[in-house]
């Protein structure tokens, strides 16, 4: 089988792969993208890469695409639309959410202040006094895998949790939410009670912006905001202000509205902590979906040699589902 690598991998899944015919293509190049799509059967990539609509076209012999991680904004519907079938791999949410709960950290006892001076010669000690996080609260915008492992997380940190999220009766929310005692609140009350807001959403038309100025200054002086979700919740320019403003004391970014992103002045503000959607870097999750990703193969191949039953041993995967 002909088979695009979109992104960096586990080095077990090249291995494993050894059998097929393998494009590699490491980071975006478009007239790649186009080229390699247009000659593979299978697709497995990362977020940095985008496929465009018309790109559905070009591949003319795809038949399946594996995002290796969550989100799927990065694939257009019209691959669907095609036929092509769409899965997600949603296994990073520890690690994301150990991210995002480092971040916070960090921030509420001014790490990142801190280093900055002592790499320079300035002893700040006096000046960085942070806060606990007992006692304080924990504000998490969205309650899928992440949001629910953090919850989890943060509950054994004796921190108290507050959830926005767009469907909280789901069961499996609602469960996560009565291990974690987790309270549900509306999107203002969250972000108006929280000592650190968490913003573990996906991408999209439904969420671009979704922290706008106004929902922005809803959050308490001296709040943490960390965004592990994805770049276009929020506008930089946007926390910017509210920094240079002292309103929050921390702000920390995984993800940006185009990655890499071009520099902007608030990745140079004290109290800014910025890391390039390390999210899923982890040595465990990065092997966990490579393995997921060789048992998917073989179980598609399975299944197109004649036998319609046989589905791939692990689970679990979330196939497509486009408005
Ligand atoms: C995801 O969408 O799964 C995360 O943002 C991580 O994406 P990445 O594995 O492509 O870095």
């Amino acid at each position: 089988v002909k088979i695009a690598l979109f992104g960096h991998f586990d080095s077990y899944l090249v291995e494993r792969l050894a059998a097929h015919d393998v494009r590699v293509l490491a980071v975006p190049d478009r007239p790649a993208i186009e080229r390699i799509l247009a000659d593979v059967e299978g697709l497995v990539m990362r977020s940095v890469f985008h496929l465009e609509r018309d790109d559905a076209t070009r591949a003319r012999h795809l038949k399946w695409i594996l995002r290796a991680g969550s989100g799927l904004e990065n694939i257009p519907s019209t691959f669907a639309e095609r036929g092509v079938e769409v899965t997600a791999v949603p296994l990073n949410a520890r690690a994301v959410a150990e991210l995002a709960l480092a971040m916070a950290w960090a921030l509420a006892r001014r790490l990142p202040a801190g280093h900055d001076g002592v790499r320079i010669g300035r002893w700040r000690k006096d000046e960085l006094v942070g806060f606990e996080l007992r006692g304080k609260t924990l504000g998490i915008l969205g309650f899928g895998r992440i949001g629910r492992e953090l919850a989890r997380l943060a509950h054994g940190l004796d921190l108290d949790v507050v959830v926005w999220d767009r469907s909280p009766t789901k069961p499996e929310k609602v469960q996560a939410a009565s291990v974690a005692s987790v309270q549900f609140g509306d999107f203002v009350q969250v972000l108006r009670t929280s000592d650190i807001v968490v913003a573990a959403l996906p991408g999209g038309e439904s969420t671009r912006h979704l922290l706008t100025p106004s929902a922005l200054a809803e959050l308490r002086p001296g709040a943490v905001f960390v965004n592990v979700g994805r770049g276009s919740l929020v506008s930089l320019d946007d926390l910017h202000a509210l920094v240079v403003a002292g309103r929050l004391s921390g702000v920390g970014l995984d993800v940006y509205p185009t990655e890499p992103p071009p520099y902007h002045p608030l990745f140079d503000l004290e109290g800014v902590l910025c890391s390039p959607h390390l999210g899923a870097q982890t040595r465990e999750t990065r092997l966990e979906i490579a393995r997921f990703v060789v048992d998917w193969i073989a179980g598609f191949e399975r299944r197109r040699d004649g036998d319609a039953h046989d589905r791939p041993a692990v689970a679990p995967a979330l196939t497509a589902r486009r408005s």
